[in-house]
């Protein structure tokens, strides 16, 4: 008897062979159909007892819910649903599920809201939309290690725990074993980190980059996949304060290769996705028309997420200057319906993500590629261009996303980079390493840092990034 997935079974043609499986109830009907779920494909694996002779107490333990184990004959189903199903001869409920409990979670089988799904963070991965998105995570994983395995990047381990601020936005989390209560003071009444395990102020990472910098100077290229932390009290259906961040660095690649470098990555592993994750995603572009007809039209995608994901893969992303950009913007047209209130005065302003979702969603209609930022609204290790007001700055901005990608050309030039950090009022004494790298054999170097939260919003079509991670860490939240 073979032990296998449904995933498996539901392709087989092996009509006959006897099967063993292991699995959750979707649904029971009649007495006599079970759907069985596995976890390993959306699908379900139709079971069917043959209730006369099953024993009653038996059957009345086949509930929504239960984990059962299954042994039965593959034969072709007489039903129009399914192409196959189980004769079931022997079956075995292995973890009851109470009905009248089961009621009161997202387990019983109607609509839920997404925010009571969040609430059930624990369970929500038994249902379908959940289901297919943490499948297609998993297998968008996959395909970063891929990518850059077979393109000889070295993965490397940056640290969660770290002294430095990566980013310089002070969005941080601090990590302290002090009893913050009562807490070890200097004679000026500030907090005494000598007294604190590492003996400094430390906090969770904003990003990996510095570290895997040094890494990319010694190792040609490399890359990170960890989690990333920000303390930004930003309740947006695009922000996490933990999310998992993907930062390739490169030695010897300057801002056009990164760019080629984080196109080819992104049309990489969404056509990977395409081409492993059939069922899911056509189930995803199902479930997000759905969604879309109870909104307002102006809220609606223009694609289907099939033809969204095949968009990109074959359209050049737009690259255009933060100079180019600002022009564009100047001379757009208020939105009547006030959607977009883009209007930007001056050179030099941050932009927001109406200004992003407009050149994107709105002028170019495409990926966009935006780069030359003002020096004064980037962090301090990009490089300076000749103008003295720029930086080798690029952001990549999706439909319906806005910022996927940051990443930019390293200042390599020990001398300029000290002088920013002076400017910055950056000490020299806390990223003595990170100057070291531009003493010792410097060179052009390059990177990125990709939300994978992002991606995968974008792959699935979900709405909210707390819908794309197991367990969402957001203001307020920390149930699990
Ligand atoms: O643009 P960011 O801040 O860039 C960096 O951290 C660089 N050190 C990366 C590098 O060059 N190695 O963040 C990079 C990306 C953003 O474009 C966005 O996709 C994602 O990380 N991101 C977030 N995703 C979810 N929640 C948040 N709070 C995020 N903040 C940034
Ligand atoms: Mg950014």
């Amino acid at each position: 008897m073979i032990q296998a997935k449904v995933a498996e079974i539901l392709e087989s043609d092996q009509f006959l062979q006897e099967h063993h499986i292991k699995g959750w109830v979707r649904s029971f009907r009649s007495n006599r159909f079970i759907a069985l779920n596995d976890g390993s494909t959306l699908k379900n694996l139709q079971c069917v007892i043959d209730f006369e002779n099953t024993d009653e107490d038996l059957i009345k333990r086949i509930n929504v819910g239960a984990a059962i184990s299954v042994k039965g004959t593959l034969i072709e189903s007489q039903g129009s649903q399914q192409r196959v199903e189980i004769e079931v001869t022997d079956l075995e409920i292995l973890g009851d599920a109470n009905p009248e409990e089961v009621k009161l979670t997202i387990l019983s089988p109607k609509k839920h809201s997404m925010e009571k799904l969040r609430e059930q963070a624990h369970l929500r991965v038994r249902t379908n939309t959940f289901g297919a998105v943490m499948r297609v995570r998993s297998r968008l994983s996959f395909a970063v290690h891929k990518y850059f395995q077979d393109r000889n990047f070295y993965y490397v381990n940056t640290p969660i725990i770290t002294g430095s601020d990566a980013e310089g936005a002070g969005e941080m989390f601090k990590v302290t074993n002090m009893d913050l209560k009562n807490p070890p003071k200097n004679e000026d009444g500030s907090i005494n980190y000598k007294e604190d395990f590492f003996g400094k102020e430390t906090n969770l990472t904003v990003s990996g980059q510095l570290e895997a910098e040094t890494f990319a100077l010694g190792l040609g290229q490399v890359y990170t996949f960890g989690p990333t932390f920000r303390a930004e009290n930003s309740n947006t259906s695009r922000h996490l304060a933990e999310f998992w961040m993907i930062e390739p660095e490169v030695a010897f690649c300057d801002l056009d290769q990164n760019m080629d470098l984080a196109e080819d990555f992104i049309k990489y592993v969404l056509k990977y996705i395409l081409k492993h994750c059939k069922d899911d995603l056509e189930f995803l572009a199902q479930r997000q028309e759905n969604e879309d007809k109870l909104k307002p039209k102006a809220e609606r995608s223009d694609m289907n997420l099939l033809d969204k994901l095949n968009f990109v893969l074959e359209n050049n992303f737009k690259r255009v200057s933060y100079t180019e950009a600002i022009e564009i913007l100047k001379n757009s047209k208020p939105n009547k319906k006030k959607k977009f209130n883009y209007i930007i005065e001056e050179w030099g302003a941050d932009l927001q993500s109406e200004h992003e979702r407009y050149l994107v969603e709105k002028h170019f209609k495409c990926p966009v590629i935006l780069f030359d930022y003002p020096a004064d609204i980037k962090a301090f290790y990009m490089r300076l261009n000749e103008d003295g007001k720029t930086v080798r700055a690029m952001d990549i901005l999706f439909p319906g996303i806005g910022e996927i990608v940051g990443g930019s050309q390293r200042e390599e030039r020990l001398d300029v980079l000290k002088e920013k950090m002076a400017e910055l009022d950056i000490p020299e004494e806390e990223l003595w390493w990170y100057l070291d790298t531009r003493k010792f054999g410097t060179c052009v170097h390059s990177g990125f840092g990709l939300g994978f939260e992002r991606l995968v919003q974008f792959t699935t079509g979900m709405g909210n990034i707390r819908d794309v991670i197991p367990f969402p860490r957001t203001p307020q939240n920390a149930e699990f």
